[in-house]
């Protein structure tokens, strides 16, 4: 008799990696934290959170405080929070929180965000937050961690167990969450009108399909993360919520595929950057909002300009993108706030695939743990 399989492999479900599995979990992740929290087009978290509405409608500004990839969902909620609930939303590393001598009053919120619910330094900043008399609210995948123990409320995402330590489906968790949070202020704040609310939540029950149908076409993003494998430095550009994300996509594409990459905001690249771009260089420039489309394409075209080998990542149905850059992929359209969900994805399975063509453990990076719970 030969085995075949060992525990291991069959917790990865028949995927090479712990990473490649969550990934394609996401459709079901973002399903399950959205599950029971909208009824009738309207976002309701009295399960959750029992924040009084007296406390929400006295909050006069609210600190995300994160570390790592759960530090860019923080910087995706400063965008969401302010455009959708008119709240000034700082957003802080937590490492850098607690000795900057951040303001902080009764009527902050502090949203922290943490996978585990066990990173030292966010857990440091929560308990300096409630020091200073600061509502705090806590996002977290851990049922019992000490985040969910210590902070006034808790949001939970339900990702299900993240093995890998790259954080994939906690992070596109975390945006929904973030979101379900955002509407639920905007209706007590009385923010967005009851159309403006249906329109967010039938889109957020959209999420989950169509970022199945981006994980179907994943094979095409094989050849492009191969390509990119062969080079030591590249660039990501994104204007906006897109600058935010590709944050999230040169972190990923950093830690499992050891590939110095730098995240730039778009139109800031001509201010020192620009020198870095020389022949066959890859830049890959995400291109999803449509309020700065025009401007993106004249930062594409100026690093073309200077040799680059630009991927695009688009909305499908966009035919301006792909005269501009020299290859192309798409992602299905949604609201332009909810994008940052699906846009992620092919930047996930980018940096997996680029970790497999250069041999690495693509689960268990070099240095790295999944969670870090010294300061
Ligand atoms: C570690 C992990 C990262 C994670 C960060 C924050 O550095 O390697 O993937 O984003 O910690 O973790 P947390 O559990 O607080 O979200």
């Amino acid at each position: 008799m030969r085995v075949t399989w060992d525990a291991v492999t069959a917790e990865k479900a028949g995927y090479d990696h712990f990473m490649l599995k969550e990934i394609f979990e996401q459709p079901k992740a973002i399903r399950d934290t959205l599950a029971g929290r909208i009824k009738d087009g309207v976002v309701d978290l009295a399960q959750d959170i029992s924040f009084t509405e007296e406390d929400l409608k006295g909050i006069d500004k609210i600190h995300f405080v994160a570390c790592g990839t759960a530090y860019h969902a923080g910087l995706m909620g400063k965008s969401v929070v302010e455009k959708l609930v008119r709240i000034p939303v700082e957003v802080d590393v937590a490492s850098e929180y607690r000795y900057r001598d951040p303001i902080i009053t009764p009527s902050t919120l502090v949203v922290v965000v943490s996978q585990s619910g066990e990173t030292a330094d966010t857990l440091a900043a929560l308990r300096e937050a409630k020091k200073a008399g600061a509502k705090v609210l806590g996002i977290t995948n851990v049922v019992g961690s000490s985040v969910s123990r210590e902070a006034d409320q808790v949001l939970m995402t339900w990702a299900g167990p993240e093995i890998a330590v790259a954080s994939t489906k906690a992070y596109t968790s975390q945006l929904i969450a973030i979101y379900l949070f955002s509407l639920h202020l905007a209706r007590v704040r009385g923010s967005l009108d009851a159309a403006e609310l249906k329109a967010y939540t039938t889109a957020l029950l959209n999420l989950p399909e169509q970022a199945q149908t981006i994980l179907e076409e994943a094979d095409a993003i094989r050849p492009f993360a191969e390509g990119i494998a062969k080079h030591d430095n590249l660039f990501f550009i994104g204007r906006g919520l897109d600058y935010a994300v590709v944050m999230e996509g040169s972190l990923k594409l950093k830690e499992i595929s050891y590939i110095h990459s730098e995240a730039y905001a778009a139109g800031e690249l001509k201010h020192g950057t620009l020198a870095l771009i020389e022949d066959d260089i890859p830049v890959i420039a995400l291109a999803t909002q449509k309020a700065v489309f025009e401007k993106m394409v004249s930062n594409i075209i100026e690093v073309k300009a200077r040799g680059a080998h630009v991927l695009g990542i688009g909305l499908q149905g966009d035919t301006e993108l792909g005269k501009s850059v020299d290859e192309t992929l798409t992602i299905p359209e949604t609201l332009p706030l909810l994008t940052p969900v699906l846009a992620v994805i092919p930047l996930q399975l980018l940096s997996y695939y680029a970790s497999v063509a250069r041999g690495l453990n693509v689960d268990k990076p070099r240095n790295l743990a999944k969670s870090v719970t010294v300061e």
